[in-house]
């Protein structure tokens, strides 16, 4: 707080004379929030809720939920469950317009978790599409054939325009559902989410009550089956419960949701790569193991080679928990991963990198910190233009609440922080330019909390702090 106070002494003349929505306190480096939520208590939607409807008629597919499919966005995973029957593992797809009906199988699955038993959960990969179409596609039946719709991606390169949405920490709770709301009534239209872990938080509940990932399955389903969300593991899904005898962590996550890891070389569903668009994709996992010689580690030693920025201008990085983080929880969580990862990021030039973990938002200045201090964990980050932005966007809303309290006075480099509940939207417009806003959820669905114009790394690395206008 002092930091704050501080601040706002030096800056109260010049406050006065901005408008709300574009506040900038640029003394100390950083801008915490003025802006206070109504602190209430985050409550889970219950079982009977609207959102949590299943759709009528015996066996019909629920929890329906697409993923992109392969490296370069041809191919789409179809996931969904059936309850009371194995039913039909095929898809029927076709493009808009098309005469020419098609049809991929799939494979289903169950498991068990305690005394809990699965549906019969389905996942078929449909391959071969055409970029740049809007598709159809039905699961399911007879009389309960279900049909959704997706838009293929652009053919991977440097200059086509492509929006992502931003969520984490999601939830389903009643402000989860606002979350929802909001990014998909938000004016610029979302086209993949990049999800940065912790979906359901069925593990909040006893004995991980998995009932609990079938209501988030059936909450999302109005997103997830008709773009392509981007699956990054967070705590929440390790469902590690020995004392239950559930001693495989991931099981219940890894039977219901599904990454193409393997056409990126991974062994694990949990690290992965993809294009899409102008975008390359790192996907990174917190939970797993990283260190020297681990497999994580010799995947992404080899996967940096690999981006060509001439085809792919902007490099992402997705993972759960933060690196640069300056609220008081999950305090410096992240920084073995940092200390192993961040020379990496900063010679291959980043652009940004969105975490989660940390149930509010903040938002980073270009910075490394390769002379990191292991003993007394002082930490002095650089300026650094090769560095990416580090991102959190754990603010989806579960159940857990906000976080709150932040460390004092604000770190220089922590350009933005505020402790309220949202989503974000990254537009790429082109190989040099992509356009940037969090919306909070407290505001109308136009309204930004915090706005950036991104320079590509490598295309156009200039110093573009001073132009963010939040
Ligand atoms: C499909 O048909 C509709 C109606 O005739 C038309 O508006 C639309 O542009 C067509 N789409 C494509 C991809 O041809
Ligand atoms: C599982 O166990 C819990 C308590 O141990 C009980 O409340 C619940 O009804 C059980 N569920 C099933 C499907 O048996
Ligand atoms: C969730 O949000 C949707 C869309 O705004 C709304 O129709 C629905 O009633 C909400 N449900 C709950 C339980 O808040
Ligand atoms: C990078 O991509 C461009 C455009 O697709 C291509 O012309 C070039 O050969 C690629 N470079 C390498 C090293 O593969
Ligand atoms: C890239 O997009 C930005 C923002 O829309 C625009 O100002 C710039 O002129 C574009 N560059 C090119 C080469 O079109
Ligand atoms: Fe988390």
């Amino acid at each position: 707080m002092g930091r704050r106070l501080q601040g706002l002494d030096l800056c109260s003349l010049l406050f006065l004379g901005l408008v709300l929505n574009s506040l900038v306190l640029f003394c100390n480096g950083g801008k915490t929030s003025r802006y206070v939520r109504r602190l209430e208590a985050t409550v889970d939607m219950p079982l009977d809720s609207d959102v949590f409807c299943v759709p009528s008629g015996y066996n019909a597919p629920q929890q329906v939920h697409i993923t992109q499919g392969d490296v370069e966005g041809k191919a789409v995973i179809v996931s969904w469950v059936t309850q009371e029957a194995k039913g039909s593992n095929t898809v029927l797809y076709w493009k808009e317009n098309s005469s020419k009906k098609l049809k991929a199988h799939g494979k289903s699955t169950t498991y068990k978790f305690y005394n809990y038993t699965s549906g019969h959960i389905h996942h078929c990969t449909i391959r071969n599409l055409e970029y740049d179409s809007k598709y159809y596609y039905v699961v399911g039946v007879g009389q309960t054939e279900r049909k959704f719709w997706f838009f293929t991606p652009p053919q991977v390169g440097p200059d086509v325009p492509y929006t992502f949405g931003l969520i984490g920490d999601l939830g389903q709770s009643f402000d989860s559902n606002i979350t929802l709301t909001h990014y998909e009534n938000n004016p610029i239209k979302g086209q993949t989410v990049l999800f940065v872990g912790d979906l359901s938080y069925a593990d909040q509940y006893p004995n991980h009550d998995n009932n609990r990932w079938d209501s988030w399955g059936r909450f999302v389903e109005r997103s997830t089956a008709y773009q392509p969300w981007i699956w990054t593991m967070g705590n929440h899904e390790l469902d590690f419960a020995p004392k239950i005898g559930e001693t495989k962590p991931f099981k219940p996550f890894k039977h219901r949701y599904r990454t193409p890891y393997r056409s990126s070389g991974s062994t694990e569903p949990f690290w992965y790569s993809i294009k899409r668009g102008p975008a390359y994709i790192i996907v990174l996992a917190s939970y797993s193991a990283y260190g020297k010689y681990t497999p994580q580690y010799t995947w992404l030693e080899e996967e940096f080679p690999k981006v060509n920025r001439t085809e792919t201008p902007w490099l992402i990085v997705l993972m759960h928990s933060p690196w640069y983080n300056s609220y008081d929880y999950h305090y410096m969580e992240g920084e073995t991963m940092r200390v192993m990862y961040e020379p990496w990021f900063v010679k291959n030039k980043v652009d940004v990198v969105f975490a989660g973990h940390v149930h509010a938002y903040e938002r980073s200045e270009r910075v490394s910190n390769i002379a990191y201090n292991v003993v007394n964990g002082i930490c002095s980050p650089v300026k650094d233009q090769s560095a990416p932005v580090y991102i959190t966007i754990g603010d989806g809303g579960n159940l857990e609440g906000l976080a709150t309290k932040m460390t004092e006075p604000q770190p220089k480099y922590s350009a933005y922080r505020e402790a309220s509940f949202g989503h974000a939207i990254f537009s790429i417009r082109n190989r040099t330019h992509a356009y940037y806003g969090w919306h909070r959820n407290q505001d109308g669905y136009a309204v930004k909390g915090d706005t950036m114009w991104f320079y590509n790394r490598f295309w156009r690395p200039t110093d573009e702090s001073t132009s963010s206008d939040s």
